[in-house]
């Protein structure tokens, strides 16, 4: 533990080591909850639960539990329903962008079909909340469905957009706020409370969890055009489905009135070649569109390390700094 602590920051496995019992026993109760007599819901959960993904959620619960001293047992419970609840997001968001790849396999709604990926979504966002009010006081029931309206604002805020080459900088923002960061900040906050801390505590944890969210979306949007083979969703999902991020922003407005009709044509009337996926980074990356997004979460993420500063040194404190860093700094 002392080498560690003594090091800058600390690599995802590094990480997950200092919170492996925790995930293990996250881990089983997801599997333990999505045990059911509906054999659809089974295949299709375990699809996409079994598949992987960070786990960054459950994670930020567990070590904000840490750093507050939490020696209980409901936070592994609470950062299972974490996860469950962005399950439920992804499921509902791959119908929605019509995205053919998730945590390196087809998506479940390629292999299962729409319908069936809408309501497993549906049921892992309410056994979500079964497993909540057993293991939550009210107010963490009050933060965690507050937090699954707010997604819902983003992506529907999101809908509106789509397509509308005139979207600002400010609704951009609004919208990564409201469908990623609101959940992130409820997996930091919720933990202040159940471990009873002070307000300042709790706040303090819940703008971690907002700028953390914040930077990781940036970041997110800026992969959906420079990612690498490491990334284990498709790239160009967001080009091809007219979607309007920071990359695409920067690009527009910078755009002389050829590349303006190019945009028109491809973001607002949808009509692409197979060419115009590279055409788009190409004028993406004129611009410079990538790293000007990357240096925004880049302070987004600095500013969720600085809202730690009220605790004390310690393992799970560094773990979570080095999380603000990894958020940036990833390839997938
Ligand atoms: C994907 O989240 C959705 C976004 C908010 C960008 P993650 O990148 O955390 O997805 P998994 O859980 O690792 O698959
Ligand atoms: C994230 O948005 C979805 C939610 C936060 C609900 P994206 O659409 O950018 O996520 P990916 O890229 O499909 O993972
Ligand atoms: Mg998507
Ligand atoms: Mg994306």
């Amino acid at each position: 533990m002392i080498k560690t602590m003594n090091k800058t920051h600390l690599n995802i496995n590094e990480i997950q080591k200092i919170v492996s019992i925790d995930l293990l026993a996250v881990n089983n109760i997801i599997i333990d909850n999505i045990g059911n007599e509906v054999p659809l819901i089974n295949d299709l959960s375990k699809h996409i639960l079994a598949s992987g993904g960070k786990r960054i959620r459950p994670m930020i619960t567990l070590l904000t539990s840490c750093i507050c001293n939490y020696n209980g047992k409901n936070h592994l419970f609470l950062a299972a329903c974490i996860e469950f609840i962005h399950t439920a997001t992804l499921l509902h968001d791959d119908v929605i962008d019509e995205s053919k790849m998730r945590r390196g396999l087809a998506t479940a709604n390629d292999i299962f079909g729409n319908k069936a990926s809408v309501l497993v979504g549906d049921f892992l966002f309410s056994r979500a909340f079964e497993i909540m009010v057993a293991n939550g006081s009210k107010q963490i029931l009050e933060i965690l469905s507050k937090a699954s309206s707010t997604i819902a604002q983003g992506e529907v805020l999101q809908l509106t957009t789509i397509n509308d080459c005139n979207t600002t900088k400010e609704l951009y923002m609004k919208i990564i706020k409201r469908k990623t960061a609101s959940l992130f900040a409820a997996a930091a906050e919720i933990s202040a409370v159940l471990s009873e801390e002070k307000l300042e505590i709790q706040n303090s944890l819940k703008i971690y969890g907002e700028k953390l969210g914040i930077a990781f979306q940036l970041v997110d949007d800026a992969l959906d055009y420079a990612g690498t083979s490491a990334l284990d969703k498709k790239i160009g999902d967001d080009f091809r489905e007219g979607k309007i991020t920071l990359p695409l922003i920067i690009s527009i407005e910078k755009a002389t009135p050829e590349e303006k009709c190019f945009w028109t044509r491809t973001i607002e009337n949808l009509e692409q070649s197979s060419d115009d996926l590279n055409k788009a980074i190409e004028l993406i990356n004129k611009y410079d569109g990538i790293n000007a997004t990357l240096r925004i979460a880049k302070k987004y993420s600095i500013e969720a390390i600085k809202s730690l500063d009220i605790f004390p040194k310690s393992e799970a404190k560094l773990a979570l700094e080095s999380i603000a860093i990894i958020a940036v700094d990833r390839k997938k």
